[in-house]
C-alpha cells in the first residue's frame, strides 16, 4: 500500500520519520503486505533529506496516481490544503489530516465528500495532538449523552501562562520565552488570541454533538490582556488563570461555545495542567467526567497520532468511519451574551469607597479579593452568577472606577 504526504513541515517530517523507524511494526498492525511512503508534496528543497528522492511539487502526480490509496495532507492553511484534500477524497483516496483549521471549516463537507467515495477521512492529529480523542469521543465513549466539554486546548498559550503563575514572567516576557523555545510563531496570533483553540473546541463539540460548529460564531478571547495582577488575585481566590475552550449542549438543542481566559480553582483537574501540554475534560451521562491529557503539539506526538489514522486506513479500506456529523443551521450556537458567569472584576478608582458601593448596588453581594502590593486605588472582587449581557449593562452604569478586567470563573 503505498503513502503520500503533503507539507513536509514538523509534522510531515515527523510522519515519515515514523513510518520508516517503526515500519514492521506498522506494516504489521496495518494488516497489509507492505507500507511505502511513494510522494512528499513540498514547494521547498531539503537538500541531503533522507526522502529527497520522493520530494515532488506537482500535486497531479499523487492524484493521478492509483498506487497511492492513502493522503496524509499536514501543510496547514486552508488553502491549497482544501482543495488538494477534496480532489484526492473525489479521487477515491483516503485522507489523514493534522490540520484543525481544515477540518473545523470544512470538516462536515469533507467527511460528506468521503462518504459519497467510500473512503475515510480521519483527523485525530487536529485536536491534542498526540492526545487520543477523536477516537475516543467517537467511538469509546458513544454509549454517553456528552453535554459537556471543556479543556486546555493550546500548548503554547498554557506555556505562556504558566511562566507568569509560576515564575512571575510578564506576558511578553513569557510570550518571548515561548518564541525562543519554537512553541510560538513569530506572528502568535493564531494561538495567544484564542484561534487554535476555537478550531480546536469547534471539532471537538461538533463530534460529541453531531453538527458543524462554525469558528466564526463562536466567541474568542485570547490572553493578551491578561496581567500579573490578575494572576495574583486568581492565587488569592485560591486558583489560577487558564485559557479554556468550551462547549456545551443547551436543553432547547442549541449549543453554548466559547473560548476565554477563565479563574480555576486549584482542585480542578485542570488547574494542574502546566507547560505545553494540554487536557481536555468530557462530561458524559454514563462515565461522568473523563480527562484526556498529554502533549498537545510537536512533531513526533502528532505524528503518532496520524500514523494511527494512517493504520486505521489502512485497515479498513472497506469500511467507513461513521462520525455522525451533520451541517448547522444558523443560529445552532447560541449568541455569548445569553451564558451565565461569575466573573472576576479588576478595576482602579480615586474614590474606593464610593466604587465599591456602586458595584455592590449593580451586583447585589460581591466578594473583594485582595493582594500584596496592590497599588492605591486598585481593588478586585468576583460577582455572583449573571449573564454576560447584564454584566455588559451594568458595567456600562459605572463611573465611579475604571475596569480594567473581566475575567470569567468556571466550576470545572
Ligand atoms: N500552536 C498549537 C499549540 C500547536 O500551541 O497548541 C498545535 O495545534
Amino acid at each position: 500500500m503505498y503513502v503520500a504526504i503533503m507539507g513536509y513541515g514538523v509534522v510531515g517530517s515527523g510522519v515519515a520519520t515514523l513510518l520508516k523507524k517503526n515500519h514492521e511494526h506498522i506494516v504489521k498492525k496495518s494488516m497489509q503486505s507492505e507500507m511505502e511512503l511513494k510522494y512528499i508534496l513540498d514547494r521547498r528543497t531539503f537538500p541531503g533529506d533522507p526522502y529527497e528522492h520522493l520530494l515532488i511539487t506537482d500535486f497531479s502526480k499523487i492524484v493521478e496516481d492509483d498506487e497511492v490509496k492513502i493522503v496524509v495532507e499536514t501543510m496547514g492553511g486552508l488553502h491549497p490544503a482544501y482543495e488538494y484534500v477534496l480532489a484526492s477524497l473525489k479521487a477515491g483516496k483516503n485522507v489523514v489530516t493534522s490540520n484543525k483549521e481544515l477540518v473545523a471549516a470544512k470538516g462536515c463537507e469533507l467527511l460528506k465528500v468521503a462518504d459519497e467515495n467510500n473512503v475515510n477521512f480521519l483527523f485525530e492529529a487536529s485536536v491534542g495532538g498526540g492526545i487520543p480523542i477523536i477516537r475516543p469521543i467517537s467511538q469509546c465513549l458513544a454509549a454517553n449523552d456528552i453535554d459537556e466539554i471543556a479543556g486546555i486546548l493550546n500548548g503554547t498559550t498554557n506555556f505562556i501562562l504558566t511562566k507568569m503563575i509560576t515564575d512571575g514572567m510578564t506576558f511578553d516576557e513569557a510570550l518571548l520565552l515561548a518564541q525562543k523555545n519554537g512553541y510560538a510563531e513569530r506572528d502568535p496570533s493564531a494561538d495567544v488570541d484564542g484561534f487554535d483553540a476555537c478550531r480546536k473546541i469547534c471539532i471537538l463539540a461538533a463530534l460529541c454533538f453531531g453538527k458543524h460548529v462554525y469558528p466564526d460564531a463562536v466567541y474568542t478571547e485570547g490572553i493578551r490582556k491578561i496581567t500579573l495582577a490578575d494572576v495574583e488575585y486568581a492565587r488569592a481566590w485560591g486558583g489560577v488563570i487558564k485559557l479554556i475552550a468550551k462547549a456545551k449542549k443547551l436543553e432547547d438543542g442549541r449549543v453554548s461555545v466559547m473560548v476565554s481566559p477563565a479563574f480555576i480553582q486549584n482542585h480542578s483537574q485542570l488547574a494542574s495542567v502546566d507547560d505545553v501540554f494540554n487536557a481536555i475534560l468530557v462530561r458524559g451521562d454514563a462515565i461522568g467526567d473523563v480527562v484526556f491529557y498529554g502533549k498537545g503539539a510537536g512533531k513526533m506526538p502528532t505524528a503518532s497520532a496520524v500514523v494511527a489514522d494512517v493504520i486505521d486506513c489502512a485497515r479498513h479500506m472497506e469500511r467507513k468511519k461513521f462520525f455522525g456529523w451533520q451541517d448547522s443551521e444558523e443560529g445552532y450556537v447560541a449568541d455569548y451574551l445569553e451564558t451565565e458567569n461569575t466573573f472576576y472584576i479588576r478595576a482602579t478608582t480615586e474614590n474606593a469607597a464610593a466604587a465599591v458601593a456602586k458595584f455592590t448596588e449593580l451586583f447585589g453581594e460581591i466578594s473583594l479579593l485582595s493582594r500584596q502590593d496592590a497599588p492605591e486605588g486598585e481593588f478586585a472582587f468576583t460577582t455572583k452568577s449573571i449573564s454576560e449581557k447584564e454584566l455588559a449593562d451594568k458595567l456600562g452604569l459605572v463611573n465611579e472606577a475604571s475596569v480594567e478586567s473581566v475575567i470569567r470563573i468556571t466550576n470545572y
